[in-house]
């Protein structure tokens, strides 16, 4: 289990704000190559990344890369370059079939043989955004076991659906529900839409809380202000923590005792919720050491 709370997205071609990034303490990282680098910059921001990846301290954050799309020209030579630096996980937009996996990681596997890395180091995450994304996750989510996390992508798949964007999400309910379905099938991580509003963090906050909600891993960030509140979101409180190992206790303590079920403070404990509770402490004991 990784901690993929707050998976932070800088323009790869703006250095100070890279140097930045490196500071903040998010989960992630992840130097943009796609949408926030204009086409005359690709090439300048692809080097700027590459050396960004080789010699900036990035302390505990995964170092990612979002290359351009698979049907781009850009394509190509992001990954020719930006695999020399191995990054934790290249994040691959447009995903639309297992075929772009596939490709993707038999060009990694090449890399890797050749640089003698282990096979699979370079972790692959792929950007669910198109109609056709979701029709295709289940051959998506088997293409590779190189992949590590399903990102969902809400402003491309408005487009591709011809949905009209609203603060309450509604309209991405249906995708959002699917994708985290999806990931947790496949033991993958599951992260959440971005939230394009960064000075009032309380709206980042209700999103981030509902995503925590329905099972998501973590929430894509644009600024600095969202991070802490999205890393808070998706960590056990201190009441939760203390909770969970009360069930856990009591709970086990039963099941030694060859009983069953258990109430405590009028509340129901069976083995789904000793098993949640599990799940709480195991990430609890996460964020403890990160
Ligand atoms: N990563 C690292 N640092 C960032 C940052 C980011 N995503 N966004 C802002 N910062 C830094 C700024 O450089 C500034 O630092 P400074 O005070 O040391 O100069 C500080 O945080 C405050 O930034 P602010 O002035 O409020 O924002 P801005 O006007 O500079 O930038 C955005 C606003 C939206 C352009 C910027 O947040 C951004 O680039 N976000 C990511 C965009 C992106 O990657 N999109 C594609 C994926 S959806
Ligand atoms: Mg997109």
């Amino acid at each position: 289990m990784h901690l993929r709370r707050a998976f932070l997205y800088t323009p790869g071609d703006d250095l100070r704000k890279v140097e930045k990034a490196c500071t903040l303490r998010a989960d992630c990282v992840c130097l943009d190559l796609e949408d926030a680098i204009s086409a005359s910059q690709k090439e300048d921001a692809r080097l700027a990344v590459a050396h960004a990846l080789g010699t900036f301290d990035f302390g505990k954050s995964e170092r990612l890369v979002r290359v351009n799309a698979p049907s781009t020209p850009f394509y190509l030579p992001d990954l020719r370059i930006v695999v020399q630096a191995v990054p934790h996980a290249i994040v691959i937009p447009k995903v639309e079939d297992a075929a772009t996996l596939q490709y993707v990681d038999g060009f990694l596997e090449a890399f890797e043989t050749q640089s003698v890395l282990e096979l699979g180091t370079i972790r692959l995450m792929a950007i669910i955004e198109t109609a056709r994304s979701f029709v295709n996750l289940k051959d998506i989510c088997e293409a590779t076991s190189r992949l590590d996390a399903l990102v969902l992508g809400a402003e491309d798949l408005a487009v591709s659906l011809g949905a009209r964007r609203t603060p309450s999400n509604q309209e991405m309910e249906y995708a959002r529900s699917q994708l985290v379905m999806f990931a947790a099938a496949y033991g993958l991580d599951a992260i959440d839409l971005v939230c394009n509003t960064y000075h009032d963090t309380n709206v980042v906050q209700h999103e981030a809380q509902q995503g925590a909600q329905m099972g998501y891993s973590g929430k894509q960030v644009i600024h600095p202000n969202q991070i802490a509140v999205v890393q808070q979101a998706f960590s056990p409180t201190p009441q939760e923590v203390q909770r969970a190992q009360q069930i856990v206790n009591e709970y086990e303590e039963r099941m030694q005792a060859g009983k069953g079920a258990l109430g405590l403070e009028g509340k129901m404990v069976d083995m789904p919720v000793y098993r949640q509770a599990k799940q709480i402490l195991e990430k609890a004991a996460l964020i403890e050491v990160w």
